[in-house]
């Protein structure tokens, strides 16, 4: 990363290696969220990569494992790190509580990125005065969405576990790109573990990360370029005429 950067030597990505379900702790399996199949189906989870991407259906269950891991690894689960709490707490204390985490190395560093609190982290950071050198002269609000969160990840993101909710949802294609040199470079370093949950095919084909499908069978690794994500892309792309003839089928029949 740039000089800014002070590694504190930490190098064994994956440091969280296995993510497990206390049965003797779910509360109500009748109830959200131990009532999400991808959940109860999915764990134990093995993490191999210092890299794992989330991919499946809207309501799966990506979001609700990620707030209960940033919950069990001491981050807050409404998005931030482990020293800053904002708003109420979401749910993924519950599941948070039954989850059994096993560390090759313990390392308590890291962020929780949530796509729909991430304006009121800004707002968080600024109340409290929080200063980073290379924000200085601007504020993290005077930017846009995409660029505040490259910003952050930039100028912040250090070693560490990273749990981020479809950060693609702030940034162009081109600004994606820019995201997977940045993952690389820290990635490389295997100073930190990033776990994401992403709709987007560019970040699903980053190379080297572990690609787990989440549905109602569970959670299971699958190859990002035979994911639907990447193939009903391309496929749109190489014929978007077709898909619009079978879409609108109903206008050309009045
Ligand atoms: N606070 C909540 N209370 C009840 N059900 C919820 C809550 N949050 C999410 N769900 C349900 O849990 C399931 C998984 O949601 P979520 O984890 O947000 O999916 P994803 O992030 O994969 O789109 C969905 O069926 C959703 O409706
Ligand atoms: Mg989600």
């Amino acid at each position: 990363m740039g000089k800014h950067k002070v590694h504190t030597g930490i190098s064994g990505s994956p440091f969280l290696v296995h993510v497990g379900l206390h049965q003797d702790r779910i509360t109500d399996p009748e109830r959200h969220p131990f009532n999400v199949p991808a959940i109860v189906r999915g764990l134990p989870l093995r993490l191999k990569t210092p890299v794992t991407m989330l991919v499946g259906e809207n309501g799966a269950g990506k979001s609700t494992l990620l707030e209960a891991l940033a919950w069990a690894c001491g981050f807050n689960a409404r998005g931030g790190d482990r020293d800053q709490s904002f708003g109420e707490d979401a749910d993924g204390q519950a599941l948070g509580r039954a989850l059994h985490l096993a560390w090759r190395q313990r390392v308590s560093d890291g962020f929780f990125l949530r796509a729909e609190t991430f304006h009121q982290w800004i707002d968080y950071m600024e109340s409290v005065g929080a200063t980073f050198s290379q924000y200085e002269h601007k504020s993290l609000h005077a930017r846009s969405h995409g660029e505040a969160f490259l910003a952050l990840f930039e100028g912040r993101f250090e070693d560490g576990v990273y749990l981020l909710d479809e950060p693609e949802a702030a940034l162009s294609p081109e600004r994606q790109l820019t995201f997977l040199a940045l993952l690389h470079q820290m990635d490389r370093s295997r100073c930190a573990q990033f776990i994401i949950a992403t709709h987007s095919p560019i970040l699903l084909c980053y190379p080297g990360a572990t690609v787990l499908k989440v549905d109602e069978q569970g959670i299971r690794e699958i190859d990002a370029r035979q994911s639907e994500h990447v193939r009903l892309t391309r496929d749109f792309l190489n014929a978007p005429e077709r898909y619009f003839r079978h879409l609108f089928a109903d206008d050309e029949s009045t």
